[in-house]
């Protein structure tokens, strides 16, 4: 596998460093005498609500690990206890508001929410505000109106027109190393199938336009056969390239996927109908997407720097928890995005 890497802030042992800093204070201060006065220093445990949009999705999932092993090295290294109250709100806004309301009576110090509806993130703001918690919102966008509520909201992702620009270009120096990988039946063009993420979902719409848009930019011929949304599921995904190889046989040359789990459905689907020569490319770079790559099933996915995106939402989060200026840690847009790194694999 290649690997081009685009982006290079990573938080991980900047923040560490402090981390131990802060341990040797607490130290410090539990031996002494004279610095018992501030909060800040005496507080030996932390609190985290995380509400995830679903539990299920593969991406969502990796950043979940990720998070727990960032929650775990704290602990060791600082001797903070951590306390990560996980939720899964199952694709639903009302569920995950119940979970909101939840955390603040248990006294979390802050909470990291993947909004089930982006555009309902008013109602999680409203109850975070009451109960003065901050919050670090990732994946899914909340509108910059929302954003712009409180000085206590943060939100960390994957810059979705860099992911589409990439997944674009990954095709472009594929077909300028080999036309032919891409245009197999040699009549000039790439026939390509789009599938694409949930309608409501901000990256969809970017990653479509940009991957598309990158192509048409680098001069690559390409003619669109058709495309449909599903959802970032692997199994509707699946289901949808199924139907399309039966009513485009011998025609389809590509399929530009929004993620890697649609793009493993499509994989699902041409094994199932026993077709080859078609080129897969995702994004997101997860376990089982970043797998198909090494085996060759998949031309190429976006991946992007998971343990970088939670250890941005996790030094985000327990700066807050620990009354720590989050900017001394992180280098944030506006005082409050976020956007991880990310690179090429093919
Ligand atoms: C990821 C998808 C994921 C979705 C969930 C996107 O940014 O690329 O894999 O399903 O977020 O919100």
């Amino acid at each position: 596998m290649r690997r081009g890497r685009i982006g290079g802030y990573r938080p991980a042992a900047a923040s560490r460093r402090r981390w131990i800093l802060g341990a040797v204070i607490l130290g410090i201060c539990a031996i002494g005498s004279g610095c018992g006065s501030s909060e800040e220093t005496e507080k030996d445990s932390m609190r985290i609500g995380v509400s995830l949009y679903r539990g299920d999705d593969t991406f969502i999932n990796n950043i979940r690990q990720e998070l727990e092993t960032c929650a775990k090295e704290y602990e060791q290294e600082t001797g903070i206890k951590v306390h990560l109250d996980v939720e899964e709100a199952k694709g639903n806004q009302y569920t995950q508001n119940n979970q909101v309301e939840r955390f603040i009576a248990l006294d979390c110090d802050v909470l990291c929410i993947n909004p089930v509806d982006r555009t309902a993130a008013s109602a999680v703001i409203d109850k975070a505000m009451a109960g003065n918690v901050p919050v670090v919102f990732f994946n899914r966008q909340p509108v910059e109106e929302d954003m712009n509520r409180w000085d206590e909201l943060y939100y960390v992702a994957v810059s979705a027109k860099e992911s589409a620009v990439l997944q674009g270009q990954i095709v472009v120096d594929s077909y300028r190393e080999d036309p032919s990988l891409l245009d197999s039946d040699g009549d000039g063009v790439i026939s390509y199938v789009l599938l694409e993420g949930e309608s409501s979902h901000q990256d969809s719409l970017i990653r479509t336009e940009w991957s598309i848009q990158t192509l048409k930019d680098a001069g690559v011929p390409i003619e669109r056969i058709t495309g449909g949304i599903a959802n970032w599921e692997r199994s509707q995904a699946s289901a949808l390239m199924e139907q399309w190889l039966a009513q485009y046989p011998d025609t389809i040359e590509l399929v530009i996927c929004n993620n890697d789990d649609m793009a493993l459905g499509a994989i699902d689907a041409m094994e199932r109908a026993g077709v080859s020569g078609i080129q897969v490319v995702g994004i997101d770079g997860t376990t089982p997407g970043l797998r198909a790559v090494e085996s060759g099933k998949m031309m190429g996915t976006v991946s992007s720097d998971k343990e970088a995106y939670a250890q941005a939402i996790f030094t985000i989060a327990a700066d807050k928890a620990m009354g720590k200026d989050v900017a001394e840690d992180i280098e944030l847009e506006n005082g409050k995005y976020y956007n991880c790194p990310q690179e090429i694999v093919r």
